[in-house]
């Protein structure tokens, strides 16, 4: 029997992640959380360990063969694989935030964010003239300093908003973790991805 790779994102996916795969006896004795290693070998799964919004990279190049990220880096990075499971964790959501009163949606509007496909297409499908402002972090700065007019962000407690006065001003997509696949793995390496999929289905189903 061959073997796969799986990409799991660092930080806050991390140990739920590690999880599913360990509920279906994929694991390595070395995949810990504080481990610095990057490449993690197991027995069914070889571990690549990479930035969240890296792992629909990996995955569409076919160096991962699977791997979970949230719906908020499939909406940005467009990468072309496969979406096979909503994992129901890591559940927040992609809003237009900024000071209570804000229209979330006027011409000429500046938008700082670190989704800045997403936002484009968001407010081309409005028919709204934006300009759009990537950050990599610290997004809520934005309205603050008056770099920009409004963020799109993920919320998911709503802390950091309020602890600097910043309020949805409207919610625009709902995101989950998503358990993902290359295309071609899928074909060539069924024999072991399928099953997998199958017994983290069932496992959802039964609410493990
Ligand atoms: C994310 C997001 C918000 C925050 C939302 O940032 O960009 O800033 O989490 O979470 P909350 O609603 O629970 O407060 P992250 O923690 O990933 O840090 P970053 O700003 O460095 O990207």
């Amino acid at each position: 029997m061959g073997k796969i790779t799986i990409a799991l994102a660092k930080g806050r996916l991390f140990q739920k992640s590690m999880d599913v795969f360990r509920s279906v006896g994929i694991t390595a004795p070395d995949l810990t959380e504080d481990s610095r290693l990057l490449v993690i070998p197991g027995e069914i799964a070889d571990f690549l360990i990479v930035k969240p919004v890296d792992v629909p990279v990996y995955v569409e190049h076919g160096v991962a063969d699977m791997g979970i990220c949230g719906k908020d880096t499939l909406l940005e990075s467009g990468a072309n694989i496969l979406e096979m499971l909503d994992m129901g964790f890591g559940k927040c959501r992609l809003s237009v935030c900024g000071y209570e009163g804000t229209d979330p949606f006027f011409s000429g509007i500046r938008v700082a964010t670190k989704y800045p496909n997403f936002a484009r297409k968001l407010y081309r499908d409005r028919g709204c003239s934006a300009e759009i402002i990537k950050l990599s972090g610290s997004v809520e700065l934005g309205p603050i300093i008056g770099l920009s007019d409004v963020i799109v962000d993920i919320v998911e407690s709503g802390r950091t908003l309020v602890e600097n006065g910043l309020s949805v001003l409207e919610d625009v997509a709902q995101v989950s973790s998503r358990l993902c696949v290359n295309r071609v793995s899928l074909k060539t390496k069924g024999d072991i991805i399928r099953p997998a999929i199958e017994g983290i289905r069932k496992n959802l189903e039964a609410g493990l």
